[in-house]
């Protein structure tokens, strides 16, 4: 199978890259910047240059490739950069992702999008499945689900693969930034009462390969097993990771940023049971290998 992935140095981007290479798919990844490798995990990725927002430059890619699954991972993720910049966000997160799921349509490729648990708005307080109704609360959410309805309705052959709270080792995240404070005698300070679903990229990626087997195209929630705030996520890291530092609570109204975030953004996923894709490890398992890895 003949694999395109798109965002290919970002966090879940290169997990893909080297998962789905070491299941002996052929992989080409492209980056927005032709910038040198800045590690030889870079310098072996195979990378193609693309801009996702340039129609032109996606369509000659495409032809030249004949990828006949692309596995779009590029996005602007910052979500209070998303507020700040409205048209960026949603040219980047909507436009680009049109761009993608036309030209999947238009070659015969699978498209398989990757969205976000902000598209809802917390409101249901239990976890949702991929049949709830989103109601997204940010410019980032927005834009994501817009990105979500293009690939809908341009690319038929697609799955829409919702993750959230992503961290691994090839981008810092939030796991990155409690382990760096407490290692530095600091308490972090997060969160304590916003629950949501910790996600390990390389449970992500495994579950992607099996996904894409099915032909059971449609909607996934994609995330670890059980709801965690994300202090009970820090304390559960700096144990597992022998530091002995507590996090320093935040109360999730007490929190200011620019873009507004669901309190609660939990997912489970019925789906994927459906399309007998094995069920996400819990979170506390993931944690445990990540931090061995
Ligand atoms: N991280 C999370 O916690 C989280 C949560 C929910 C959903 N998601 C979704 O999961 C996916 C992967 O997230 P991630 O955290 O792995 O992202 P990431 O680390 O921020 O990487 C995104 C990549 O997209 C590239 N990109 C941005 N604009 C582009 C453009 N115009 N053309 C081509 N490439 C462009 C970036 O390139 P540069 O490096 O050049 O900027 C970057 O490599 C995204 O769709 C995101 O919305 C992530």
């Amino acid at each position: 199978m003949r694999v395109l992935v798109t965002g290919a140095r970002g966090l879940l981007g290169a997990e893909v890259v080297a998962r789905f290479r070491a299941a002996g798919m052929e992989v080409i990844g492209t980056t927005r910047q032709s910038r040198p490798p800045a590690s030889p995990s870079e310098e072996q990725a195979g990378e193609v240059p693309l801009d996702i927002t340039q129609p032109d430059q996606a369509k000659s890619l495409f032809d030249a490739l004949r990828p006949e699954v692309v596995i779009h991972c590029a996005a602007m993720t910052n979500v209070d950069a998303c507020e700040r910049q409205p048209q960026e966000a949603y040219r980047v997160n909507a436009f680009g992702a049109e761009v993608v799921a036309s030209n999947c349509q238009r070659i015969g490729a699978v498209c398989v999008y990757l969205s976000t648990d902000y598209v809802f708005d917390g409101a249901k307080r239990a976890p949702y499945h991929e049949y709830d109704a989103e109601n997204p609360l940010s410019v980032y959410g927005r834009s994501k689900f817009a990105g979500e309805q293009a690939v809908r309705t341009l690319c038929p052959r697609h799955y829409i693969v919702r993750v959230a709270w992503l961290y691994g080792k090839h981008r810092p995240s939030f796991a990155q930034f409690v382990l760096e404070q407490a290692r530095a005698g600091k308490s972090p300070v997060v969160i304590s009462d916003q629950i949501g679903s910790p996600t390990y990229v390389a449970d992500v990626a495994d579950r992607l390969l099996q996904l894409v087997h099915t032909d059971c195209y449609g909607t996934y929630h994609l995330t670890n097993a059980e709801p965690t705030s994300r202090y009970e996520f820090a304390r559960a890291l700096l144990q597992a990771a022998g530091l002995e530092i507590e996090p320093t609570p935040l109360p999730f109204r007490e929190w200011r940023t620019p873009a507004p975030r669901p309190i609660y953004s939990a997912l489970i996923s019925w789906r994927l049971e459906w399309a007998g894709v094995e069920p996400m490890p819990n979170w506390r398992d993931a944690l445990r290998r990540f931090l061995e890895s």
